[in-house]
């Protein structure tokens, strides 16, 4: 028996005819750049979030880029970004001259620790750097704690951008994801809860100048017509054809996540006697885009994945190394007392496959035979 890790298979096969309608459409009309289909996901996205402007672009990346263009991040100022995240969150700063400024997660929930915000913003106004925002970042599927990052944002005059490439389709304290900062970014990597089948982001905000910025800089730093430079810009439209497949998968969207929260609280009951399963921050609902185990001491986690490998059963480690640790970014300021969380789940956690449509059969299949390689121990 084999498993897949995502499942995008089962759910194309749901919905191909509608798929296969709205490719059709696309290629009838032709417009393959910015055509109706994009403003119309674009409406959709808007109306789910209630925000006024949702920007679609081509990756998260695209999104996250856009959003530091729209805050007008300058060179040599700093952003806080947690250190366990995926690469893009950092990856954003140093490319528009910006300086990341590593900040510690919260061991209990994977998201970055409000209680040691101080601490990063220490550090960096002890290497002389003018801090501007916060980058909080939505990581596995669930928000970050929203509310308190928030606040110690507004009492030190900073902007939050929220990187929810991961978490787009939850809620924080009966807010969506989307309106829970400044600007929100998400992805649409064909992996991601809500995916196409290429690359694809949005950006959402409610403020009006962000949103002009990033309209232009989306292509190109237009300005009044095609031929009228503003600013600079880049290409980073949504294709017509990745809005269209949205379009289709926005349908069954809400859901596939409730069938993934049913498979995350299952996983929770077949598995938490002998493993610590995720945790989700207060209030917070989860896309439970990655479903991550955090391993004891006593379990080598090489050996379970060969073990898992050997029955069929795929894992992941997001993320090995935390991005203080990765080379381009050693040099960058990091919280004042040391990133030991990071380094730490960076070493322990394990990620387990996790899609709408896994059964509960299956799922028990992959969860004993965890439970059968912790009894075994590292020997056998
Ligand atoms: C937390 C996070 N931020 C940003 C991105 C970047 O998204 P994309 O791959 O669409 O550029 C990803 C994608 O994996 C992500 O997981």
């Amino acid at each position: 028996m084999s498993f897949a890790f995502i499942d995008l298979a089962s759910q194309q096969n749901r919905i191909r005819e509608n798929i296969d309608q709205k490719i059709a459409a696309v290629l009838n009309h032709g417009q393959y750049i910015m055509g109706p289909e994009v403003s119309e996901l674009e409406t959709a996205l808007s109306k789910r979030v209630a925000t006024n402007h949702v920007i679609s672009c081509g990756s998260g990346t695209d999104a996250l880029l856009l959003a530091l263009m729209g805050l007008k991040l300058k060179p040599r100022q700093g952003v806080i970004v947690p250190s366990f995240t995926f690469t893009a969150s950092a990856e954003v700063m140093p490319l528009l001259g910006a300086i990341p400024i590593f900040a510690e997660v919260d061991e209990e929930t994977f998201t970055m620790d409000p209680a040691r915000l101080a601490d990063a913003l220490e550090s960096a106004i002890d290497a002389n750097i003018e801090v501007v925002g916060i980058m909080a970042v939505g990581l596995f599927g669930q928000p970050a704690q929203m509310d308190k990052i928030n606040a110690f944002a507004k009492s030190n005059g900073l902007w939050v951008l929220d990187d929810a490439a991961q978490s787009f389709g939850t809620e924080y304290q009966g807010s969506k994801t989307g309106a829970l900062a400044e600007v929100t970014c998400t992805s649409f990597f064909p992996a991601k809860p809500l995916g196409c089948y290429g690359d694809g982001g949005a950006l959402f905000t409610q403020d009006d100048e962000i949103a002009e910025i990033a309209r232009s800089c989306r292509v190109h730093g237009q300005g009044i017509h095609k031929y009228h430079t503003e600013r600079l810009g880049m290409t980073a439209r949504l294709d017509t054809m990745q809005a269209a497949i949205l379009l289709a998968k926005l349908d069954i969207f809400d859901e596939e996540l409730k069938l993934r929260e049913k498979v995350a609280k299952n996983y929770h009951n077949l598995l938490s006697d002998w493993i610590k399963t995720p945790v989700c921050n207060q209030g917070s609902t989860s896309s439970w885009a990655i479903y991550t185990l955090t391993l004891p001491k006593s379990v080598d986690r090489q050996h379970m994945q060969e073990k898992l490998n050997i029955k069929g059963v795929p894992t992941a480690i997001y993320y090995p190394i935390p991005m203080h640790l990765q080379k381009p970014y050693s040099h960058f300021p990091r919280a004042k007392y040391g990133l030991e969380v990071s380094e730490r789940l960076a070493q322990s956690v394990l990620s387990i496959p996790m899609h709408p449509y896994l059964t509960s059969q299956e799922q028990e299949t992959i969860s004993s035979a965890i439970i059968q390689i912790i009894k075994d121990g590292n020997n056998n």
